[in-house]
Order: structure tokens, then sequence, then C-alpha cells
């Protein structure tokens, strides 16, 4: 199999927000309780957060974290998770129908955050709330000092306003299983209206509307245009949420669905340009992927689960190699697209359809997608180049031609590095020529690669390092032209030096 792969370093796209490396953590199963907070444990600090989980968080270089849902957000009080420990209420929790016990709040996660050097993305309750409690909840967290709101958080010991800057309307409003789920009209008007007073509390705040849930929803499409008809110009973004599965046991459909990722993302693109013609605006709304991995694993097993528990071990699906060659696929899609997409998120972070595991009580370790999220939130910022692909293909069971390569490349002016992404997707070896144009001669720094695993092979709390990179890759460089051997079913990160 071949494949040429044609760059320059004038060709390019955009500069990648590193925004893009964002993930999540929601109050669901353990992915705050016996994830990132779990007093006891053997690593946790004197907040009572897991070091071993900070460390691994840090490892990956997060730079924005969503919280705290999610569907959880839809019935949150967020005033529930503030003050006192011993005054904070237990409250039913129905998105997931579990416990909430209120132990870690927003004041507890903005201090998490800091500690892993990332900041929030907050979300506010469109569900059950509206417009005050998102305009309180703001002031709360924003403004310095002097008012009710604010001189609240002083008082609970935050002298300094969080400064959260960016914010989602809601979440997953279109979808029947959202806690008071609405139609685009209503939703429209809603976040036109929350968004009017959270930029008078705060006119730095920069906003995501919720878009459609999937782009299989029935009403996809139709919801962009009329949410972005009511609340154009007050808000910043608009949201795209997808989740793969690989259900049919097919891995070339399941490779190939990195393909209708960018079909969707493209898809909003469009639809949020078309609304901008029709109000000839000057302002163009930007696509934050706020939600987006594969989960299907542990779908079976949560329907075992006994509700109205505290932080049951739901979501947790357990990652193979297979997963982690889409989610590189899906990580070189949102690069490709760094001129649309400006903030995505890895749902979630801890334990919850996530790259890092953790026992309670026990280890923590990084899940096969851990990996190719690492390569791409360390190499993949500085500016996306245009890759011009000719690839031989495969053809899917369903008849889909599909190319054998998929690939994205970084060049980071400040480093002089350009980083090439590239997954085979075929179960043959691939030969890769590069022509690197432009950029005066480079030499390889490291070819790393995740290859010749089964395609089902897992990391587990015994077995941590059963899927993890090498840096065994073979490239050569001959003037502006590289040559890449890429395996059968391999992840491959081929970095370049001057
Ligand atoms: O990430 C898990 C759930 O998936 C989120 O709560 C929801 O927004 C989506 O449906």
């Amino acid at each position: 199999m071949k494949a040429t792969l044609r760059l320059h370093k004038d060709n390019i796209i955009a500069p990648v927000d590193k925004r893009i490396f964002g993930s999540f953590i929601e109050h669901l199963g353990r992915a705050v309780y016996g994830g990132i907070y779990e007093p006891g444990h053997p690593t946790a600090d004197e907040e009572g957060f897991r070091k071993d989980v900070i460390e691994l968080v840090k490892e990956l270089d997060v730079p924005i974290v969503r919280y705290p849902g999610g569907n959880f957000v839809s019935g949150y009080n967020w005033e529930d998770g503030i003050g006192p420990r011993e005054n904070r209420p237990r409250r039913l929790e129905l998105a997931w129908k579990t416990i909430e016990t209120n132990e870690v709040g927003i004041d507890d996660f903005q201090s998490w955050a800091k500690k892993a050097n990332s900041e929030v993305m907050m979300a506010v309750n469109l569900g059950t709330r509206g417009p005050d409690e998102a305009r309180h909840l703001l002031e709360y967290c924003n403004f310095p000092g002097g008012t009710y709101y604010s001189d609240l958080r002083r008082k609970n010991g935050f002298e300094e306003p969080f400064n959260i800057k960016t914010w989602c309307l809601g979440n997953e409003m279109d979808g029947p299983w959202q806690i008071c789920a609405k139609t685009a009209d209503e939703y429209g008007r809603i976040a036109c209206e929350t968004a009017k007073l959270m930029k008078w509390v705060d006119p730095s705040v920069e906003l995501v509307a919720c878009g459609s849930s999937g782009l299989t929803m029935p009403t996809f499409g139709d919801w962009e245009r009329t949410v972005l008809d009511h609340c154009y110009d007050y808000v910043d973004y608009i949201s795209l949420h997808t989740y793969y599965d690989n259900v049919a046991n097919d891995i070339g459909e399941f490779l190939a669905k990195s393909l209708d990722f960018e079909t969707f993302i493209k898809s909003v693109a469009a639809i949020c340009d078309s609304v901008k013609a029709k109000k000839h605006s000057n302002k163009t709304i930007n696509l934050s992927f706020d939600e987006w991995n594969v989960w299907y694993h542990s779908k079976d097993a949560d329907e075992k689960i006994e509700p109205w528990t505290v932080a049951p071990p739901q979501l947790e699906d357990v990652y193979n190699f297979e997963d982690a060659l889409l989610v590189g696929c899906m990580l070189m899609t949102l690069l490709r697209n760094a001129d649309r997409v400006k903030m995505a998120c890895l749902a979630q972070l801890v334990n919850v359809i996530a790259p890092i595991m953790t026992e309670n009580g026990g280890k923590a370790w990084a899940q096969t997608i851990f990996y190719p999220f690492m390569h791409a939130s360390h190499y993949g910022r500085g500016v996306s180049l245009e890759t011009r692909v000719d690839s031989d293909c495969y053809q899917t069971t369903s008849g889909r031609e599909v190319p054998c390569l998929e690939t994205a490349a970084v060049w980071n002016e400040e480093k002089g590095e350009l980083t090439v992404f590239a997954v085979n997707k075929a179960d043959q070896p691939l030969e890769m020529e590069t022509a690197l144009g432009g950029f005066g001669g480079l030499k390889l720094i490291e070819h790393i690669t995740m290859q010749g695993y089964d395609l089902k092979a897992e990391n587990t709390a015994a077995h941590p390092d059963n899927v993890v990179p090498h840096k065994d890759g073979a490239t050569a460089v001959e003037g502006e032209k590289a040559v890449s051997a890429l395996q059968p079913y391999s992840w491959n990160v081929i970095r370049f030096g001057k």
C-alpha cells in the first residue's frame, strides 16, 4: 500500500487553539468521587485530591476542563456545593439516578483545576433553572467583591475571583433524555436571554450555545439554525457532541468513523455561516466539540447498576488498541479543522469513558487512548498545515472507499519542529512519502508508534503497560522528502526538527 503526503510550510490552515486538547469532568460515576477526589487515599493532598491522578492529568497537559456536566448540570443547584462541607445537602441526582453528596463543588473544582494546570470551562443549568441562577453563578465566580454573591465567595475563602472565561449555556438541550429538554425555539430564547445577562455581568466571558447532541439527531440542522437565529449576536461558539462504537466489531467501518466526524464539523460550520449570511453579520461563530470519544464498552454493565447509590462505577469503558487508533484519527480531524474548531473536550477525563482509570483506594493508570491524546497535546501545538493526501483506499463492508492514510501536520515555528501524525487504517503495511516543502531541510527527531498490538488489547490495573507507545518507527529523510513505513493498524507521530 502507498500514500503520498504533500506539505508546505506556507500552506497554513490556522493556528491550533490549545483548548482543542480540553477534557471533561462530570459529576457522574467515579469521575469526581474516587477519581479526582478521594480523601483517605494514600496520595490524597490536604484538600482530598488524588495526587496520582493530578500527575497523569499533567502528563496529558489539558488546558481546559468542562465541569460539572453533562446531563448532570441540567438538574444542578450550584449553591449546594459551596460553603462548609457538613452543611452541603445530599440530593437525588436524576440524570444518572444516583445520590450526589456535594462534597465537591465549584470552589473545590476550580482549586483542583489550578493544581492540574487547567482552566475551568463552566456549564450553567438551563434545564431546571435559567438566567437568574446563571448570572448569580457568574457573579460568584468572576465579580471582584462588594456584592452578595462575590462576597459569598470571599466568605467561603476565595478572596480573588476565579475569572472563568468560558461558559456553556446548558447541555444537550435537544435530547429527550435531558432534564427539562427544550425545543429549539424554547432553548434559543433562554440561551439568548441568559447570554445577555452573563455578558452584562462580565463582558469578557465567551459563551457556547448547545448544538445538536449528535449528527444523527432528527432535529440536526434545524436545531442549529433556529438556536442561532435567536442568539447569534450573544454567543461565540456552538457545541458538537459525538461518541462512536464498534458494536458491529468491524474494524474497517469503525476506523471510517472519523470521516463522519469531519462531516459533522463541516456541516455545523456551514450552518453557522448560513445564519451569518442571512443576518448580514460580520461575526463568525466557531465550534466547541465539547464531548467526543468512543463509548460503548460499559453499556451492558451500566444496565445492572443499582440506582440511588453514591459514585457507582458508571460508564467505565475499558479501551483497547483499536479505540486508540480511532481517537488518534479524531484528534487529527480536530487539527485539520483548526480554522473552525477552537475548543474540544475528550469526554471524559477520569474513570467515566476516560483516558485515566483509578481503583478506589488503589492505583491510577493510563488507558490506551491516553497516548494519542498525550502526543497530540504535546506535539500538536503550532499552526495546522494543509495535508494534500493521495492514498490507496480500502473498502468497508458497506462499500465505502476509505483512504488507508489519515494524517495531520503541525508546524511549531518557535521550536522549529514539524510533527506529522498518521494512522494506517489498513491491515497491510503502508509506505508514506512526505514532501516537506519550504522547511529548508529538516532532520528526523523521532518516529513514535503504537503498532503491532492485538486490536482488542487493553491496559488494566494489573497490566497498565500492555499497550504503550514506542520509538520504533521507520522514517528516512532525504532532502525535502521523508519516507515512512507505517505498520498495519498503527498510530504514528513523526517529529522533524532543524
Ligand atoms: O459524557 C457522558 C454524557 O454524554 C454527558 O453527560 C452527556 O452530555 C452526553 O450525552
